[in-house]
C-alpha cells in the first residue's frame, strides 16, 4: 500500500507554509531545486449525497478528461454535511483545502481550480478565499488559478439561456409553461437568477425562473402563469445536479413541493429530473471557463 500522509501531517505542512510565507521568509524555495512542472485540475462542487446526482459529476469529469487527457483531475466537495453523509456510506470526498493540501504534497506545481457552481455566490467566494490562501504560500504551488462558475461574464448568460432552451423536451407545446428551478441565495449574486429570468422571458414569455431560497420565488411567477390559463408546466432544474432540492422541493410528493402547489392550482406538471451538468451543451460552458484559466497556468 502506498504511504499516504495523515490529515495531521497535511495540516502541519500547510500551516508551516503559511507561517513561512510573509515577505522576509519568502526565499524558502529558492534554496531547493526547482520542482519539475506538474499540472493538475481540481473540480469543486457543493456535492450531493444522491446517487442519481453522480450523473452530473461523471459527465463533467468525462468532458474535462476528454479535453485534458494528460492532466490528473481531482475533486472536492464544499458541503461538510454531504461529505459526512457520504463518509458514512464509505465514500470519501475531500474539502477544497484538503484536496489542495494533498495536491501540494503530491508535487503539483500548477493547478487550475474549477468552480462547478452556477453563480458566483457565497460558496464561490469562500472557494476564492481558499485559493487565495494557497496562492500566498511561498512553498506551495507556483501558480494556482480559479475558473469562474457557470454564470459570470455577460456572454455566459446568453450561452446558458440558449443551451437551456434547447434542453426543453420536444413534446412541450408553445403555450405550456416551463419553470426552471434555481437555488437562489441571500448573496447579491442572486441577481443572476433575475437576469436569467428576464432573458428567458425575452425569448419565450412562457419560460420562467423560480428559486428555492432567493427571488424570483415560485409565488412571484404563479400569478403570471395562472393569468395565461396554462394547464401544463414543465418543471426543470436550473441546478448542476438533480439532488435533494429537485427530488423533494421541485418534484416531491410533499404538500409544499412545486409539483403539489401547481397541482392545487389545477396545473399538470411534467418534471425533468436532470441536472444542468448532465447536458453537454451546458457542461461545456464550465469547461470553457476551465480551458480559459488552464491556458494561463
Ligand atoms: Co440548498
Amino acid at each position: 500500500m502506498p504511504k499516504t500522509k495523515t490529515v495531521f501531517q497535511l495540516v502541519i505542512l500547510v500551516s508551516l507554509c503559511l507561517f513561512l510565507s510573509p515577505g522576509a521568509w519568502a526565499h524558502g524555495h529558492a534554496h531547493g531545486h526547482k520542482k519539475p512542472d506538474k499540472r493538475g485540475i481540481l473540480l469543486v462542487a457543493f456535492g450531493s449525497s444522491y446517487p442519481q446526482a453522480q450523473a452530473s459529476f461523471e459527465n463533467i469529469e468525462a468532458r474535462v478528461k476528454k479535453a485534458f487527457p494528460q492532466v490528473p483531475v481531482r475533486w472536492a466537495y464544499t458541503s461538510r454535511i454531504i461529505r459526512h453523509k457520504l463518509n458514512e456510506k464509505g465514500k470519501h470526498y475531500d474539502s477544497t483545502a484538503m484536496a489542495l493540501a494533498k495536491m501540494m504534497d503530491e508535487g503539483f506545481t500548477h493547478v487550475a481550480v474549477q468552480s462547478l457552481h452556477t453563480i458566483p455566490g457565497a460558496e464561490f467566494h469562500d472557494l476564492r478565499s481558499i485559493v487565495t490562501g494557497f496562492e500566498s504560500m511561498s512553498c506551495g504551488f507556483e501558480k494556482i488559478l480559479l475558473g469562474y462558475p457557470l454564470l459570470s461574464a455577460p456572454q455566459d448568460l446568453v450561452a446558458v439561456r440558449d443551451a437551456m432552451l434547447n434542453t426543453i423536451p420536444e413534446e412541450r407545446k408553445a403555450g405550456e409553461a416551463v419553470i426552471f428551478m434555481g437555488h437562489g441565495t441571500h448573496h447579491p449574486s442572486n441577481a443572476f437568477y433575475q437576469a436569467m429570468a428576464h432573458s428567458f422571458q425575452q425569448e419565450d414569455p412562457n419560460v420562467y425562473v423560480g428559486t428555492v431560497e432567493g427571488s424570483p420565488s415560485l409565488e412571484d411567477i404563479l400569478d403570471r402563469i395562472e393569468d395565461k390559463g396554462t394547464d401544463t408546466a414543465y418543471l426543470m432544474p436550473f441546478m448542476s445536479v438533480a439532488g435533494d432540492h429537485v427530488r423533494n422541493d421541485m418534484a416531491g410528493p410533499g404538500a409544499d413541493s412545486w409539483k403539489s402547489i401547481l397541482a392545487d392550482k389545477g396545473i399538470r406538471t411534467e418534471a425533468v429530473l436532470k441536472g444542468t451538468a448532465e447536458y453537454n451543451t451546458i457542461a461545456d460552458i464550465w469547461l470553457d471557463h476551465l480551458q480559459d484559466v488552464f491556458s494561463h497556468l
